[in-house]
């Protein structure tokens, strides 16, 4: 049995089967169909095209979706749903006006979040990862990654990255996941540095890889947290394994992230809020994402990093939600693209294809299909309540604008 989606007010396809990407000005122009049908089979896009061209079989189950948009499921390229508590208290401080460094700098933030983990069970850290994993689903996400780096000992990083490794048996949609042993200098290392890092590639990098436990590397490449030469030798010792980087730069300050991270090939460089001419100028000559992630500089009340130079620049920018417990404790993909519109200057279309076929190549997924709808592509797409146009979904911040989820060509 097929099922076709009629009276598409607009279809975003976003990409052909070829393209994997999209740099510069080609993000405004993601693929799009007015008056379309969209058809699927199990859990695949078999065809699409408009209206005028619909050829009915009598297998067809027909779901009108008159005057609403389908695009893709979002592809959220960087994540930290595994954690043990929430952080209100610290909400609260930054409210009466510490910032996230002072925060840090007092053993709160990653620190408070890392001794929660290690006095949680691995059970409960997937029963409240999974709640939030399908939280996520049902507002029409539909690839994501999750990092480790709230364990930050060798027993309570496999804890985490086991916990990853079984949610990505438990639903329907891929997960990559990502071994940040590098988030922060746990306490009991406070003055030895040297120490932990020996930690990261001695012991749990090796474990890490017997186990099969993580798809990248990253760190927290930024003020505060490692320097670039630290950060250097953990990929160099993660690259031993195979594993890819995927790292936290410029964040907090100017760091030298996007060099290192463009040296060892990262598959992207996230967060981005400190970044001159020279930054952009490294990403252009690479293969490296730049990816954005407002919903944190929104929270912490920091600068939104340059998309439109980016863009400008001809980079290949994603978005993600960062969804964590300190610094963005949401996973709502529409509201980053509210954000990237509102505060960054970027066009619907554009924040549109950094939060699908950009997501999915920045955790190497678009060559699978994801992030656009072309054929072959998993049925994975989310349908708009009734609006005009894609910019409703940014316009509406705040409120729900996804009225259906598909995963895998069934209803969430
Ligand atoms: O991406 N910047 C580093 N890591 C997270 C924040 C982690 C935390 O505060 O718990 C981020 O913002
Ligand atoms: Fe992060």
């Amino acid at each position: 049995m097929q099922k076709v989606f009629t009276n598409i007010r607009t279809l975003y396809i976003v990409a052909d089967k070829s393209t994997h990407k999209k740099q510069g000005e080609s993000m405004q122009n993601p693929i799009e169909i007015t008056n379309a049908y969209l058809r699927i089979s199990k859990e695949k896009v078999v065809e699409y095209g408009s209206m005028s061209a619909l050829q009915m079989s009598e297998f067809d189950e027909v779901i009108d979706v008159s005057g609403r948009i389908i695009f893709p499921a979002f592809c959220d390229s960087h994540t930290h749903i595994v954690y043990a508590r929430t952080r209100e208290s610290e909400f609260v401080d930054r409210i009466k006006g510490l910032s996230y460094q002072e925060i840090a700098a007092k053993g709160g933030g990653i620190l408070n979040s890392a001794i929660d983990l290690q006095n949680t069970s691995e059970k409960v850290l997937y029963e409240e990862a999974l709640h939030r994993l399908q939280q996520m689903i049902s507002q029409g996400t539909g690839a994501v990654e999750i990092k480790s780096g709230y364990g930050l000992t060798l027993e309570s990083e496999l804890k985490m990255l086991r916990v990853i490794a079984h949610l990505k048996a438990s639903v329907d949609i891929p997960i990559k996941g990502t071994f940040l042993g590098a988030h922060a200098i746990p306490l009991a290392y406070k003055h030895n540095r040297e120490g932990y890092i020996r930690l990261i590639i001695e012991e749990m990098l090796p474990n890490i890889a017997k186990e099969n436990l993580a798809d990248y590397i990253d760190v927290f490449c930024d003020e505060g947290f490692f320097t670039v030469e630290e950060t250097d030798k953990i990929l160099n010792a993660g690259a031993k394994y195979g594993l890819k980087p995927k790292i936290h730069a410029n964040e907090l300050a100017n760091s030298g992230g996007v060099q290192v991270g463009v040296k060892h090939k990262a598959i992207s460089v996230d967060h981005l809020e400190h970044t001159t001419d020279i930054e952009l100028e490294c990403l252009s000559n690479s293969d490296t994402v730049a990816t954005l992630l407002p919903t944190t500089a929104f929270f912490l009340k920091i600068k939104y990093p340059d998309a439109c130079s980016m863009i400008r620049k001809g980079l290949c920018v994603a978005l993600a939600s960062d969804f964590n417990p300190g610094s963005s404790p949401s996973g709502n993909m529409s509201f980053v693209m509210s954000l990237a519109c509102i505060q960054m200057g970027m066009l619907p279309q554009e924040a549109l294809t950094a939060c699908t076929i950009n997501g999915a190549y920045a955790m190497e997924l678009s060559a699978l299909g994801y992030g656009k709808l072309c054929e072959d592509s998993p049925a994975n797409f989310v349908v708009t309540n009734p609006c005009q146009s894609l910019a409703a979904v940014p316009y509406h911040f705040a409120s729900n604008m996804i009225e259906q989820v598909w995963i895998q060509g069934k209803k969430v």
